[in-house]
């Protein structure tokens, strides 16, 4: 019996939602390329399709973002438990607290009306704790408004520039769904013991928390902080690789060449970018990144994930650095959710094999003993 480190290359479940195919560095959301997907239609579109198989016709369109904006106000029990968080207490920590406090029910199975409730609440978890962090009154979600114009317009309490409102959707509809990465998985192993969608949610959002997973884009802002400026790039990238740190927003266990999203996402920031130096110095940065990765780890295929350009992208919109993984959280509750219906539509208990390497007993003298 092989033990699989990481389970890398291990099949877990079959699954009509995405394929993540790592070779071409290719992307696609139930049939349809996910940076069309990105560049064409809206949040409540892709979740649409992702939660139902298909995207909802023209005539349906108005009543779908309105079902979707009825779901955004709390229940006020929510609001009293984020308020009884430490200050300071980090973002994710709080999403991840408020999506548990938000699912006091045992229901099974999972309903779409789940997921749309879930998806919908966690802008708001994210712009009102921003907001009591920030000493402001936190604004009410507007149901006028679509769900990402809505997320910028809670998160400032100003109506959102349209540019950031297409950039940031752009970036919320391409991180929806990537198949079985960690969180994903986490969540299905959750629902397949019949558990409710709060206990899966709440555990997947752990893993997104962790730094190899949702929290690197975050970690790229301090690298380009820390570098400062192209020239510096290649100093400090070898000196990080020479003490065996991993650069934020480089490599992937699936992808082995540039990760489409990333693709999508640069073409986004250089929409918005203009001479801004910045998108320069990440630019630049990427092209040291790739070479000297090549160099550190020769045939590791390394190249650029998501969260490097994703952190451009959330920095261009005004997205604060601490609240980078819940923006990301929030995307990501479509594809949790998706994969929770789907897990609960075709459920087996998942319950791996491992393989014991500690010491063995002597032999057992008495049957009472093995
Ligand atoms: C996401 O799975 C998904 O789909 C995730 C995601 C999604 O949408 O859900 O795509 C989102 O999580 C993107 C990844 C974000 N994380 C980061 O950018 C953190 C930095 N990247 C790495 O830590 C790493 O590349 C992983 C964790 C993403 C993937 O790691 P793997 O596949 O487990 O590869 P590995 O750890 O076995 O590394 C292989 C080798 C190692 O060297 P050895 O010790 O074997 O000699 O490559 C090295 C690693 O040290 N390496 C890196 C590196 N990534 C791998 N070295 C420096 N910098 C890096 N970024």
């Amino acid at each position: 019996m092989a033990n699989t480190r990481g389970l890398e290359g291990v099949v877990a479940a079959e699954t009509e939602l995405s394929l993540v195919d790592g070779e071409r560095g290719h992307l696609v959301f139930r049939g349809h390329w996910a940076r069309e997907l990105a560049r064409s239609r809206s949040f409540e579109d892709v979740a649409h399709l992702l939660w139902t198989g298909r995207l909802p016709a023209p005539e349906e369109a108005a009543a779908w973002q309105a079902q979707m904006a009825a779901a955004r106000t709390l229940p006020e029990h929510v609001y009293r438990v984020m308020d009884a968080l430490p200050a300071g207490l980090d973002m994710m920590s709080v999403v991840r607290t408020a999506v548990s406090a938000l699912g006091a029910a045992q229901d099974w199975p999972p309903s779409l009306a789940d997921a749309i409730r879930f998806t919908a609440a966690v802008p708001t978890i994210i712009a009102y704790r921003h907001a009591r962090n920030e000493g402001r009154s936190p604004v009410a979600p507007r149901p006028d408004l679509p769900h990402v114009a809505n997320y910028l317009y809670m998160l400032t309490g100003r109506h959102p520039a349209p540019d950031h409102v297409r950039a940031l959707e752009a970036y919320l509809v391409i991180t929806m769904e990537h198949g079985m990465n960690a969180s994903t998985f986490t969540a299905r192993v959750v629902t397949s013991t019949q558990s409710d969608m709060a206990s899966a949610l709440s555990a997947a959002i752990g893993a997104m928390k962790g730094p190899l997973h949702g929290g690197a884009p975050a970690g790229v802002m301090d690298m380009l902080e820390q570098i400062g400026t192209p020239e510096r790039a290649e100093s400090w990238i070898r000196s990080a690789l020479a003490r065996g740190e991993r650069l934020m927003g480089f490599g992937h266990r699936v992808y082995k060449t540039t990760d489409p999203r990333a693709l999508a996402l640069r073409d986004v920031v250089t929409e918005l970018a203009g001479e801004d130096p910045w998108f320069s110095l990440a630019t630049q940065v990427e092209d040291v990144a790739i070479r000297l990765l090549e160099e550190h780890k020769p045939g590791r295929r390394l190249y650029t994930n998501v969260e490097y350009w994703a952190a451009a992208v959330l920095r261009a919109v005004g997205i604060p650095k601490p609240l980078y993984t819940a923006t990301f959280t929030a995307s990501r509750t479509v594809g949790w959710t998706a994969h929770i219906l789907e897990q609960a539509a075709h459920n087996r208990l998942i319950r791996p094999q491992s393989v014991y390497v500690g010491p063995m007993p002597a032999a057992p003298t008495t049957p009472e003993e093995a």
